[in-house]
């Protein structure tokens, strides 16, 4: 084992995968505030499906301790906080969950700690909001005294190719010493090696405009969406044509959610007019993407009545609610956009994911899943996410059903978007 003791604060998507990896070369804790993940991945249970049950235990043999009691981070010297970075309802950033973990930190910091951030923020956030908060709970100097670091994650949910090991990472400390040790302790796990960045500001810029270009190219599919639904021209055909060009960036329309790609910009455009600044690209491309659920919802209107069908009452399927493919992770999720202007319209939407938590689903949308697929007796069915186990979808004999394929994955369908 090597000498360090690390602390992941904060067991999600991104803390876990992390707190193992790490567990195969150091002493690792896993800290978060929620007892039943704990008591979860105490029996080698991770509901995030993002390690199988083996690669818990491996780190259970590798005496990693999952803990929420505070009791037990004392004698760590590296602190790593992977705790969620949200927006509130007025699209601001909430730090809430830094600034607590900030504070749990800050009880138990001692001389010559370093604290790295790896949640998702805007330049600055590390220095200037966290770092007054570990002085304040600890009496201690920064830069002084205990030291910070920065390294975005950069892992996709529910992608089993390019897992934590495997990306390369961008790392930062607050001093050019620190950002070299802070370096050397993820290269000592990943495999596919680390940039470091001079500064801290530098890598949490870094982490914020890849999500923010992806989130700006989307929006401009999506707009070619809209404007050849138009002309009648099929949007999926166009960009297999295009992308024949060496160069063409091979970005497909569709919903934009999750905790990163549709929450990110925000944290920029935020920090932007702080300063004084009204971006008007990013908040253009956000606007777009939060609008593509009511607007597919209008499409598929359109064609109910089409079809003859009255909208009142009429019963509408919505095939996947979770952000995106293969995978359970129903944060954020846009496909309640479409499900909503829907029952607007008087709708009655029945919804069916089998990835899904139906609990979750029920607490966080009010929409009750549906235990099985019954094609048969719907006026509308909206494909929204491509789970595998919708690409064999039959739907042969639904002539006088519409079929909205906003992924476009299925053979037979009246319109995609
Ligand atoms: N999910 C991804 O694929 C991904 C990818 C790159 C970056 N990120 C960023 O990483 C960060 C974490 O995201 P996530 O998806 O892992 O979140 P998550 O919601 O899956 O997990 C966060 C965990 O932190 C715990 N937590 C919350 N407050 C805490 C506190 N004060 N102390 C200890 N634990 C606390 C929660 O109980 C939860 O288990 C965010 O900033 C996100 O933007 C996520």
């Amino acid at each position: 084992m090597l000498k360090n003791k690390i602390c992941i604060i904060g067991l999600g998507y991104v803390g876990l995968p992390l707190a193992h990896a790490f567990s195969f070369k150091y002493d690792v804790i896993g800290f978060d505030i929620y007892q039943l993940r704990i008591d979860e991945l105490k029996n080698a249970f991770d509901k995030t499906l993002e390690l199988n049950e083996k690669q818990v235990q491996e780190a259970l043999k590798n005496n990693i301790k999952f803990t929420s009691n505070t009791k037990d981070i004392q004698d760590c010297n590296i602190y790593i906080v992977t705790v969620p970075t949200p927006i509130d309802k007025n699209k601001r950033p909430d730090l809430t969950p830094l600034i607590r973990a900030s504070e749990t930190i800050g009880k138990v910091l001692k001389k010559d700690d370093i604290v790295i951030y790896e949640s998702t923020v805007y330049p600055g956030a590390t220095e200037e909001d966290c770092v007054p908060i570990l002085e304040k709970f600890s009496n201690l100097k920064f830069n002084k005294d205990f030291y910070c670091g920065y390294s975005p994650e950069r892992i996709n949910p529910g992608d089993k190719e390019h897992t934590v090991t495997k990306i390369l990472k961008v790392t930062a400390g607050s001093t050019p010493e620190i950002g070299k040790k802070v370096d050397e302790l993820y290269a000592s796990i990943i495999t596919a090696g680390t940039h470091l960045a001079p500064t801290i500001k530098v890598a949490e810029a870094a982490k914020v405009i890849e999500n923010s270009q992806r989130d700006i190219n989307i929006a401009f599919v999506n707009e070619l969406a809209i404007i050849f639904n138009k002309l009648g021209i099929n949007t999926s055909d166009v960009l297999k044509a295009a992308s024949t060009k060496w160069n063409f960036l091979p970005f497909k329309p569709g919903l934009v959610g999750g905790h990163c790609i549709g929450v990110d910009p925000y944290y920029l455009t935020h920090k932007a007019q702080q300063i004084g600044y009204n971006p008007e690209i990013i908040l253009a491309g956000r606007r777009l993407n939060d609008n593509m659920g009511i607007y597919v919802a209008n499409q598929v209107i359109k064609l109910m009545i089409k079809k003859g069908h009255k909208i009142e009452g009429s019963k509408v399927l919505v095939l996947g609610i979770t952000f995106k493919e293969n995978c359970p992770d129903i944060r954020n999720s846009r496909v309640i956009d479409v499900i909503e202007e829907l029952q607007e319209f008087g709708c009655d939407i029945s919804v069916y994911d089998s990835w899904a938590d139906k609990e979750e689903v029920k607490e966080e949308y009010n929409i009750k899943l549906e235990n099985i697929i019954k094609i048969e007796k719907y006026k509308a069915i909206v494909l929204a996410v491509a789970h595998d186990e919708f690409k064999t979808l039959d739907l042969s004999n639904q002539d006088n059903s519409v079929v909205y394929d906003i992924k476009s994955i299925l053979d037979k369908f009246d319109a995609r978007l």
